[in-house]
């Protein structure tokens, strides 16, 4: 059985007495969430905040990026065993927001999932096309080079050890949701280009969507066939509509 999961993506957003406030209404409503993950991927610095919160409780620890290297001088970069040393269970890699804004490529963001790996920590592996590759009909072809370059570096096995994030940007902040059956499309493409290499690994591996997911359009995308639950925006960052999100994986 694939494990379900929904995570935060709380981006640079927050402060010490928001995510206090925000934290204490997750953990209250969602802490017997059966076998499903729930996580919430948080800026760095309040990381050792966040866990000390999250501690006794279901709700895991993520960061939303790591450095390549494993250590040395690179001024202003975190590394993954930095991550591990607050029990940091998934970070985020190849975000959207990631590869247009700071230009991380398909083997920088391959080099991130492997040292997050290294360190113990899953990545969440995130891939997805622009309108205009969506328009050119490419986003297949886009999809597939974005897997196959951490594929190529780290081994297909290792997606034993990961989570995929399908994010179509042109969905990411817009309120513009893909249609469950848009999303489904890439999902099983994914799916089935992995399971071409590995059935075991497509057949285990989490694949989540990510893209203006909310309380009121989750049920109808994780009820698809390989929806395997969401990467969560704005709406992780308002109690009530992360935890609507979260039960939305139980129906
Ligand atoms: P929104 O849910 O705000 O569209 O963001 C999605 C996302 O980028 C999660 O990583």
């Amino acid at each position: 059985m694939r494990k379900k999961m929904v995570a935060g993506n709380w981006k640079m957003h927050g402060n010490l007495v928001d995510n206090k406030q925000l934290l204490d209404a997750v953990i209250a409503e969602l802490n017997g969430l059966g076998e499903d993950l729930v996580a919430v991927c948080v800026p760095y610095l309040y990381l050792p905040s966040v866990q000390s919160q999250l501690q006794n409780t279901k709700i895991a620890l993520g960061a939303q990026n790591v450095s390549q290297y494993e250590k040395g001088a690179y001024t202003g970069e975190i590394s993954a065993s930095m991550l591990s040393d607050f029990q940091c269970q998934y970070v985020i890699v190849g975000h959207s927001e990631r590869r247009m804004l700071f230009g991380e490529d398909n083997h920088v963001v391959a080099e991130k999932y492997v040292a997050a790996q290294n360190a113990g920590i899953t990545p969440i592996l995130c891939v997805g096309e622009t309108m205009e590759q969506r328009e050119a009909k490419i986003t297949e072809q886009v999809i597939e080079q974005q897997l196959m370059s951490v594929i190529n570096l780290a081994g297909i096995e290792t997606l034993n050890k990961a989570v995929v994030a399908y994010e179509p940007v042109w969905a990411i902040g817009t309120g513009k949701t893909a249609s469950p059956e848009q999303a489904q499309d890439v999902h099983a493409f994914i799916r089935e280009g992995i399971a071409k290499q590995n059935l075991n690994v497509a057949n285990q591996l989490t694949v989540l969507y990510g893209g203006s997911v909310k309380g009121n359009n989750a049920s109808e995308l994780f009820a698809m066939p390989d929806i395997d639950g969401g990467l969560i925006g704005g709406a992780s960052l308002i109690a009530n509509d992360f935890i609507a999100i979260c039960r939305a994986l139980r129906h």
